[in-house]
């Protein structure tokens, strides 16, 4: 398995719901490390270069409205597989058709409504990786329990 880094931004709903803390810990109990964290209000343009893939499909505009209308917090998280380990806990981009236990089953009702962003694959993670954050604010460290983590 490879080490990889991923780009995840808790969207404006959750923050607004209070449930930042409960997302934030299911990565850190399952020993995903987060190297990058801030909280931003997302404008227009940042907004559209993200969903940018999306341009011209019906839910662009109203997604665009949905992630500039209130702070998100937007993370880099790092470890072995992390992109698709991020996908899986977050669930389906449904939260009705999301399993439960995965963060937009658990905490979601509305596909305009989804709780969680991450990156769909290695290309987007590095384009949005350098979207959203500048390389100063990533940070490298261990933490204590890897040893005990990885095999
Ligand atoms: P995301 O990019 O936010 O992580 O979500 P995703 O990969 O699971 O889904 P994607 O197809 O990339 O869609 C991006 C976001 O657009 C909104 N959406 N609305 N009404 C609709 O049919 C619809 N489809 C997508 C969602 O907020 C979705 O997260
Ligand atoms: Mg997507």
């Amino acid at each position: 398995m490879q080490k990889e880094k991923t780009f995840v931004m808790i969207k404006p709903d959750a923050v607004q719901r209070g449930i930042v803390g409960e997302i934030i810990s299911r990565f850190e109990k399952k020993g995903i490390k987060i190297v990058a964290m801030k909280m931003l209000s997302v404008d227009r343009e940042l907004a559209e270069e993200h969903y940018g893939i999306h341009k011209g499909k019906s839910f662009f505009e109203p997604t665009v409205e949905y992630i500039t209308s209130s702070p998100v917090v937007a993370f880099i998280l790092e470890g072995n597989n992390v992109i698709e380990m991020v996908r899986t806990m977050m669930g389906k981009t449904d939260p009705q058709k999301a399993g439960l236990g995965t963060i937009r089953g658990d905490f979601g009702q509305f596909i305009g409504r989804n709780i969680i962003h991450g990156s769909d694959g290695a290309d987007t993670a590095k384009f949005e990786i350098n979207l959203w954050f500048k390389p100063e604010e990533i940070s490298k460290y261990c933490r204590i329990d890897e040893d005990w983590l990885m095999e």
